[in-house]
This record gives C-alpha cells, sequence and structure tokens, in this order.
C-alpha cells in the first residue's frame, strides 16, 4: 500500500444467504517461514500455495535483498534459491516490512545472527508498535540495536562475530518472539533454549525440524514448553505446500454463522490446534459447525469446514485459548454483537499492541453502530442481541482484521456498515472482497 494514496471506503450491507464453497489464501505464518527458511537453506526450495498479500511479499522482498533468489513461478507458486545459514548478504537499502510485524520481527533474528548493519522500518502503523520484546533477547544474543526512542522502528540492527546462545523465558505469549530467537539461534554455535509457560504457534519449530535443524521441544507436566535449537548446522531445502490461513477463514466462518440461511464451505484450512480457538469459541457459542476431510499436509493438520447459519449465545472465553485464536478477536467481537447475551473475552491485553489497539478500535467500532460494549486491562465484554443496527462508520487505523470484522457486521446488520479503509485488507487476505462476494455477499466501493 502507498502511503501518498488517498483511503479507500468499503461498504457491507445486509445480504441474502450465503451459499457455497471456497478455499481462502495460504496461511500468513507460514507463508513467512517458508521464505525465511528457504533463504536460510542451501538449494531451491518450492512453496505452493503463498500467500501473495503485502505482507508476505515484503518478506520475499528482505530476503531477496539479504541475496536469496526468489521468483515467483505461477500464481501462490515460488522458489526460493538459499544462501546458507550465516550466509546473508549486507543489504544495500533500509529494508521496509510495511505493515508485517511477523515479518519484521522474524527477520531481525536473522539479520540479529550476521555481522553486518541492517536497518529496519514499516508503515504508520509498524513504527508505533514494541519491538524491545525482541531486541531484549537479541542484546543478550550479543547483538548491537539502535532503535528510535521506546524500541519502536527504524532500527538498525548488528550481529557480532559470534553470537552467544542464551536461555529465555517468554514473558509475552508470542510466536513471534520466540521465532525470533530460534531464528537467530541457527546460526549461534551452542543451544539456544526458548521457554514458553503458554504455548503459542508453532509453525517455526515444524518447519525448522522439515529443513532438517538440530531442534527438540518438550512439553513440561505444567503444559509449558522447552524449545531447543543447535546452531551452526545447515538446512536443507523443502518442497512446502501452505494450507489456507484460519485467520482469513475466520471472517467467512462468521459471516456465514450470522447471515439468514447461509451454508458455506471453506476448503483446505490449516487446523493446527494452536491456531483453532475460534473455532472452539464459535461451537460454545452455539455454531452449526462441522469439520469434514481432515486430513495432514506437510506435517500440518488440514480440513473443510462447512458453517450454517445458526443463532449464537454469549459466553465467557477463558484467558487459556487466547495464544491459539489471538488474530480472531475483532470478528469474535462481531460474532458476539449477534449473539443472545454477554460474551467475555479475558487475556486480551496483548491485542494492544497489534496493527491498531484491538481493544480500542473494535470498542469505537461497534459503539459506532448501535452495539454495547467496555473494556478492562485484560478484558473485552460485548452485549449482543439479534439485531444489530450498524449504520456507522469504522476508523480502520490501517489494521486489516478491523476492516473486515466491521464488512462481516454490516452484512447481518439493520443499517450498512462503512470502514474508512479497505487498503489494509491486502495485507492478509487480497482476495476477500472477491470470496465474499462470490458467497453472495454485498460489499462496495465507498460509503
Ligand atoms: C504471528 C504471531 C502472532 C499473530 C500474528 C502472526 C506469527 O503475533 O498475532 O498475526 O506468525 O508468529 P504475536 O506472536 O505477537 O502474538
Amino acid at each position: 500500500m502507498q502511503p501518498e494514496e488517498s483511503a479507500k471506503p468499503l461498504g457491507a450491507r445486509r445480504s441474502g444467504p450465503l451459499k457455497g464453497t471456497i478455499r481462502p489464501p495460504g496461511d500468513k505464518s507460514i507463508s513467512h517461514r517458508a521464505l525465511m527458511l528457504g533463504a536460510l537453506a542451501i538449494g531451491q526450495t518450492t512453496v505452493e500455495g503463498l500467500l501473495e498479500g503485502e505482507d508476505v511479499l515484503s518478506t520475499a522482498a528482505a530476503m531477496r535483498a539479504f541475496g536469496a533468489t526468489v521468483t515467483r513461478t505461477g500464481p501462490g507458486a515460488w522458489q526460493i534459491a538459499g544462501v546458507g545459514v550465516g550466509g546473508l548478504l549486507e543489504p544495500e537499502g533500509v529494508i521496509d516490512f510495511g505493515n508485517a510485524g511477523t515479518g519484521a520481527r522474524l527477520t531481525m533474528g536473522i539479520a540479529g545472527s550476521h555481522n553486518f548493519a541492517t536497518t529496519f522500518t514499516g508503515d504508520a502503523s509498524l513504527v508505533k508498535r514494541p519491538m524491545g520484546r525482541v531486541f531484549d533477547p537479541l542484546r543478550r544474543m550479543g547483538v548491537q540495536i539502535v532503535a528510535r526512542s521506546g524500541d519502536r522502528l527504524p532500527a538498525t540492527i548488528k550481529g557480532p562475530e559470534g553470537l552467544v546462545p542464551i536461555e529465555f523465558r517468554l514473558t509475552v505469549p508470542s510466536a513471534q518472539v520466540k521465532s525470533c530467537v530460534l531464528l537467530a539461534a541457527l546460526n549461534c554455535r551452542g543451544i539456544t533454549t526458548v521457554i514458553e509457560p503458554v504455548p503459542t504457534r508453532d509453525h517455526t519449530e515444524r518447519m525448522l525440524s522439515a529443513f532438517g535443524a538440530a531442534i527438540e521441544t518438550e512439553t513440561l507436566p505444567d503444559g509449558a514448553r522447552v524449545i531447543r535449537v543447535e546452531g551452526g548446522l545447515p538446512l536443507k531445502p523443502q518442497a512446502i505446500v501452505v494450507p489456507s490461513d484460519p485467520s482469513s477463514a475466520a471472517f467467512t466462518m462468521v459471516a456465514a454463522l450470522l447471515v439468514d440461511g447461509s451454508d458455506v464451505t471453506i476448503e483446505n484450512v490449516l487446523l493446527n490446534p494452536t491456531r483453532t480457538g475460534l473455532i472452539d469459541t464459535l461451537v460454545e457459542m452455539g455454531g452449526d459447525i462441522a469439520i469434514v476431510n481432515k486430513r495432514s499436509v506437510g506435517g500440518e493438520d488440514v480440513g473443510d469446514i462447512r458453517v450454517k447459519a445458526s443463532r449464537l449465545k454469549g459466553i465467557a472465553v477463558p484467558k487459556a485459548r487466547a495464544p491459539s485464536m489471538i488474530d480472531e478477536y475483532p470478528v469474535l467481537a462481531v460474532a458476539a454483537s449477534f449473539a443472545e447475551g454477554t460474551t467475555v473475552m479475558d487475556g486480551v491485553g496483548e491485542l494492544r499492541v497489534k496493527e491498531s489497539d484491538r481493544v480500542a478500535t473494535v470498542l469505537a467500532g461497534l459503539r459506532a453502530n448501535g452495539v454495547t460494549a467496555e473494556d478492562g486491562p485484560e478484558t473485552l465484554t460485548v452485549h449482543g442481541g439479534a439485531r444489530v443496527a450498524g449504520g456507522g462508520t469504522v476508523a480502520t487505523h490501517l489494521d486489516h482484521r478491523i476492516a473486515m470484522s466491521f464488512l462481516v457486521m454490516g452484512l447481518a446488520s439493520e443499517n450498512p456498515v462503512t470502514v474508512d479503509d479497505g487498503r489494509p485488507i491486502a495485507t492478509s487476505h487480497p482476495e476477500f472482497r472477491a470470496l465474499m462476494t462470490k458467497l453472495g455477499a454485498d460489499i462496495a466501493d465507498g460509503p
């Protein structure tokens, strides 16, 4: 997205039943990692089903800037000729990650394990987000970092001659932080240990093991996970098939539950248990959701999800579920607006440091559309009802998930809902509008 372009409002209005079958684009988390590990392996990695959203394209550009050859061979089909662990070249320019927190934070781990300086920046959203969470462990490993105050981007990162292996216990449940350290550890002699008290998405661990890294994971009796990586060893190129992103499927799932008479099948969705919290929650709320055709693709659970319109009821969503649905709270808040009774989401503090302060943007969006809701330090509470007035305009603050969530609201509310800028949707789900329209959703330009 070019900052100088002006915002493009989008509006959604009450739609007839959503019907049909769609296949959302590839998982964003897996797509980023496929490009990165491909760049670190020696030889040719192939990827099928890569998400071609702006965030992932930023990672592709970054890997090229570090010397990897990254080529698109067809829709979603990519090849990466890697340079080997420790073999990156010093980029000539600044690495601009746009809106992509995952791309930036994981790549900082890789760059920090090389003895040259790399400068990172991003868009107006990314430069506000906290980077201290990855800078702290990198500094302990010996990386020099100069950043804007409050450890924000732009920042310049320079690795030492040899990184020091550390034992690092996560203080925030964040797969990005875990992955940053694990990726740095690849080029660090000795064993680096990451302990996560609350398990988060494990795509980095799974993919590292597929690429032949020396990685082991142990689950302690209290549920904490200990991950050990021995660095200094080569990675072997892989053929990766990326399943559809459950965090993109989430918008269609909720839309199909809310729009009367809907019956939609979403194909090929990643069902890794660290990502399926929203499905569990919507089923508890009374959603008619069936998972069919369960299979394993490239070491990940995958299935098709059939969703039928349902009357939902409010529930208490437990704190422990937050890591497995961290990106899904905005659209859950929309589902909760149409549910009978109150939904309390606990453990949502991390939402405040996403692409926008999602507690604040969701609250403002709900209130603009006549829904009563309130927040606490760690909670978001929505008082739902069968009807939602709608009619409001929602400020998206460069946040793709806010834009898509409130367009979903407009498909079932009494009056249309407008989002002030639909452009951020292209960061993660460039096919959102086309796929939703194919199912029968009424989404149009302008208010
Ligand atoms: C991601 C981890 C999550 C998630 C983000 C993708 C990843 O962030 O919100 O969209 O691919 O590792 P945190 O690790 O900061 O919770």
